[in-house]
């Protein structure tokens, strides 16, 4: 079937209490209209339209080099008044599959159930039943069981109030239909609104069949208006991502404390301890381990590599059979060959280091290359900054560097080089030789340390 979709998210939002729109809410590393518009594009609609009003700049800018038509809605008038800014775009002759952008959880198969329903039928609509009903529309019907309205909640009457079967916003129809019906919507409701939901009504009256397609799974059906169903849609989104990893094989020691933000490919064995945060893309190799409360964003992890405990790694390609923290800092553009270790309060940023090496304890790397089989001794640091303009320091293989050295980059050190503790390098050190800057050990005879005077005797 040939449809566009039309994607409603003019809404300020206001029980959400945010500063910026509401459908740009964070979901699971996404804002709330990305799931939808994400949803709606799998099902291959000719185009897909946005309707934004409140805070459009921002909205339009957040998905910026995406393929959609926009539209702006200037006043938010309701729901059918902004179905109306996109339809003159939509050949008549089009489907129009309505959805909301705060209905982030709806599946592929619950649109495609609602475009289904036009098969016999001229308005289809997607509900839910048996569920805690406040905040939406509910679905009016006749002895028969047909469909004949639809009424908001603020407009209910305690009987209708008490009707369990909700509206949950997804609406298809003809366009030239959906134009004539939204053309006899009026605003007089308790909101001063022109409701999309008044359609159906409408069509009933002309003779028309509406019927409803049930979400399968109510889970779905969960609205994001304010920040409690926010969490609630956060934590039925994790439960399903979660659940996905460990049907992919991955050890989960407790699935309400992973949380999944973003796209996540793992090899076999992988396991993750309590508090782990994945972010953006994330691919773990076979039999990785992450330790808990560790956060990975945009990481690539080699096989049979050890992520310890609180550490945070953040664009960084790691190779296999590494040891990563506990309490490492990695920034982004990091490169680990394989069997590096870093330790704990070791930050690298910008940086290649080669196989084998290790920087254990307490340094900062920075705009670095390092060779392979290096030892970098604790509290070394990469001065790659002079207050204007960064620096490159290069390190061979197999060099020792003692520890709490500090190297004034530009700086080269050559293969096999040995660089005495404490010393300050701010020449090229040559390969195979030991280099140290350092002050001369003395000892002072007769020398005594100062004495607090006794106060009894002054
Ligand atoms: C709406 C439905 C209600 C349904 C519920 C399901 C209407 C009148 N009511 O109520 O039957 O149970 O959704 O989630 O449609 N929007 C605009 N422009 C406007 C008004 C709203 O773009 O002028 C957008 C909002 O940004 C939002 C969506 O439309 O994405 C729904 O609006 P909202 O105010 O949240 O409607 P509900 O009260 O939830
Ligand atoms: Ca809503």
């Amino acid at each position: 079937m040939k449809f566009s979709a039309i994607i409603l998210a003019a809404g300020k939002g206001t029980r959400m209490g945010a500063s910026g729109p509401k459908v740009l809410c964070d979901l699971g590393g996404s804002p709330l209209l990305g799931h939808v518009i994400g949803a709606v594009r799998r099902l291959a609609p000719s185009a897909v339209h946005v309707v934004v009003g409140h805070d459009a700049d921002a909205v339009r800018a957040a998905f910026d080099g995406d393929d959609l038509v926009w539209h702006e809605q200037r006043e938010q008038r309701g729901t059918a008044h902004a179905v109306s800014c996109a339809l003159p775009a939509l050949p008549g002759d089009d489907v129009a599959l309505i959805a909301y952008g705060d209905m982030p959880l709806l599946g592929l198969d619950t649109y495609r159930g609602v475009l289904a329903g036009l098969a016999h039928a001229d308005v289809s609509l997607l509900t839910a039943e048996r569920v805690i009903a406040t905040g939406y529309g509910r679905i009016l019907r006749d002895g028969r069981g047909e469909i004949t309205g639809i009424v908001e909640e603020g407009d209910a009457t305690p009987e209708q109030r008490a009707l369990m079967e909700i509206n949950l916003g997804v609406m298809a129809a003809k366009a030239s239909l959906l134009r004539d019906m939204i053309a006899k919507v009026d605003c007089d409701n308790n909101q001063r609104e022109y409701y999309l939901t008044d359609c159906v009504g409408i069509a009933v009256a002309r003779g028309l069949r509406v019927v409803a397609h049930k979400v399968q799974n109510i889970t779905e059906a969960s609205g994001v208006n304010d920040r409690v169903q926010l969490e609630s849609a956060e934590r039925i989104l994790q439960r399903r991502r979660v659940r996905a990893l460990m049907a992919a094989g991955a050890g989960v020691r407790d699935a309400n404390r992973l949380e999944v933000r973003g796209d996540v490919t793992l090899g076999a064995n992988v396991l993750f301890d309590v508090g782990v945060v994945l972010e953006g893309g994330v691919v773990l190799g076979d039999g990785v381990t992450v330790g808990a409360y560790s956060t990975l964003r945009d990481v690539t992890v080699g096989a049979g590599s050890v992520i310890e405990p609180y550490s945070f790694i953040d664009g960084a390609r790691i190779g296999a059979r590494c040891r990563v923290g506990p309490y490492a800092r990695i920034r982004p553009h990091t490169v680990l060959a394989d069997e590096v270790g870093i330790g704990n309060f070791v930050e690298i940023k910008k940086s290649e280091i080669g196989a084998a090496t290790k920087i254990n304890h307490l340094s900062y790397v920075g705009d670095s290359e390092i060779g392979a089989a290096t030892n970098v001794g604790a509290g070394v640091i990469t001065c790659n900054y002079d207050g204007a303009a960064k620096h490159r320091t290069v390190i061979g293989d197999d060099v020792f560097v003692g520890s709490n050295s500090q190297i004034v980059a530009p700086v080269t050190i050559g293969d096999g080089a040995t660089i005495g503790a404490g010393s300050t390098i701010t020449r090229d050190a040559e390969a195979g030789a030991l280099t140290l800057t350092r002050g001369e050990q003395k000892t002072v005879p007769g020398w005594r340390r100062p004495r607090k005077k006794d106060k009894g005797t002054d």
